[in-house]
C-alpha cells in the first residue's frame, strides 16, 4: 500500500512538472511560431468567393493556357506530390530546363514575398510571370484571354466570378481567380495542433526536435507562420560565407 501511494505521488508530481514545462515551451514557442489558420485567409482586393475558387483550380491544371498547349502550372507544382516538381530545377516549355527550382504553392499565401527572390508582392502578381516566362509557359496574355474567350464554359465562370463587371474575362482576373484556388492551398500539420494547445499532436522527440530547431538558431530565419519566407535575408548569420559554399551567379 505504502508503496503504490509512494508511486503514484511521484508519478502526479512528475505529470505536474512535465505540465508546466509543456506550457512554458509552448509560450516561449508562440513568440517564435505562429500556426497556420485553418480558414481561408482574406485577400487584398480580391474577395474569396466558391466561383473564384472553382475558376482558379480549373485555370491552374488547364495546360491549354500555355502556349504549347502542355505545360500547366500544375506540371511544376504537382499537387500530388507536395506542391512542386521535386527536381533540382524546372523544366518548362520546350522541355527547356529552367534556371531555379520551383517552391511549393502549398500555403504560398503566407508568404511576404512571392519568388525566390521576392519579385513579386502577392499571387495574383505572380500568377501572370510562368505564363509568358519563356522556359515556362512561354504565352501571351492577349493569347491567353483569346483562347479564354473560345470557350463558353470559361465565360460563364468568368461572368459567375467577376458578376460586376462588363468584361470579366482579363488577364488581371484570370491570376486573381488563381490566387483565389491558391488562397485554398494549406495545410495545418500536427506542429499548428500543438502550437493551439493540443499537447498530444506532437510525441516527445518531436518535441525535443522542436527545442533543437529554436536552440540552434534555426528558428532565427524560419520563424513565423509558414516556419519562414516571412523575410529575405543573407546568407550566413554571422559572416558571409565563401565562394566554396555560395553558388556562381544566382
Ligand atoms: C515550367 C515550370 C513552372 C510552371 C509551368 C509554373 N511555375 Fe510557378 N514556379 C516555377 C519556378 C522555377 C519558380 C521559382 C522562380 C523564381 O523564383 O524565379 C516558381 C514560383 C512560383 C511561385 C512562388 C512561390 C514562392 O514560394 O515564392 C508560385 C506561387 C507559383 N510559381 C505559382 C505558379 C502558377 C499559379 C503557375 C501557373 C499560372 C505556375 N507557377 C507555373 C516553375 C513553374
Ligand atoms: C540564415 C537563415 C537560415 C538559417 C539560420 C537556417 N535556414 Fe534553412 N533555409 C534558409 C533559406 C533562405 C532556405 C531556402 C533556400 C534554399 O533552399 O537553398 C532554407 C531552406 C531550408 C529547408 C528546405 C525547405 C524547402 O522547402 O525546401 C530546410 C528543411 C531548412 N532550411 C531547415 C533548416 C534547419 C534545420 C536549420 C537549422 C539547423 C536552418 N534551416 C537554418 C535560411 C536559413
Amino acid at each position: 500500500m505504502k508503496t503504490r501511494h509512494l508511486i503514484s505521488t511521484t508519478a502526479l508530481t512528475f505529470a505536474l512538472a512535465g505540465a508546466a514545462t509543456a506550457n512554458e515551451l509552448r509560450d516561449y514557442a508562440e513568440d517564435i511560431f505562429e500556426p497556420l489558420p485553418s480558414t481561408i485567409p482574406a485577400l487584398a482586393d480580391n474577395p474569396v468567393t466558391p466561383e473564384k475558387i472553382d475558376l482558379g483550380k480549373a485555370l491552374f491544371f488547364d495546360p491549354r493556357m500555355s502556349a504549347s498547349g502542355v505545360f500547366s502550372c500544375n506540371s511544376c507544382h504537382n499537387l500530388a506530390t507536395g506542391g512542386d516538381d521535386n527536381m533540382p530545377t524546372s523544366i518548362g516549355h520546350g522541355w527547356q530546363k529552367g534556371p531555379r527550382n520551383s517552391p511549393t504553392v502549398l500555403n504560398a499565401v503566407f508568404n511576404t514575398a512571392q519568388f525566390w527572390d521576392g519579385r513579386a508582392p502577392d499571387l495574383a502578381e505572380q500568377a501572370k510571370g510562368p505564363v509568358q516566362a519563356g522556359v515556362e509557359m512561354a504565352n501571351t496574355p492577349e493569347n491567353v484571354v483569346a483562347t479564354l474567350k473560345s470557350m463558353p464554359q470559361y465565360v460563364e465562370w468568368f461572368e459567375a466570378s467577376f458578376p460586376d463587371q462588363d468584361d470579366p474575362v482579363s488577364f488581371d482576373n484570370f491570376a486573381k481567380a488563381i490566387e483565389a484556388y491558391e488562397a485554398t492551398l494549406i495545410t495545418p500539420a500536427p506542429f499548428d495542433a500543438w502550437l493551439n494547445g493540443d499537447d498530444d499532436a506532437l510525441t516527445e522527440e518531436q518535441v525535443a526536435g522542436m527545442e533543437l530547431f529554436i536552440d540552434k538558431g534555426c528558428a532565427t530565419c524560419h520563424s513565423g507562420v509558414n516556419l519562414g519566407g516571412n523575410g529575405y535575408y543573407p546568407f550566413g548569420l554571422i559572416e558571409k560565407p565563401g565562394a566554396d559554399i555560395l553558388p556562381e551567379g544566382d
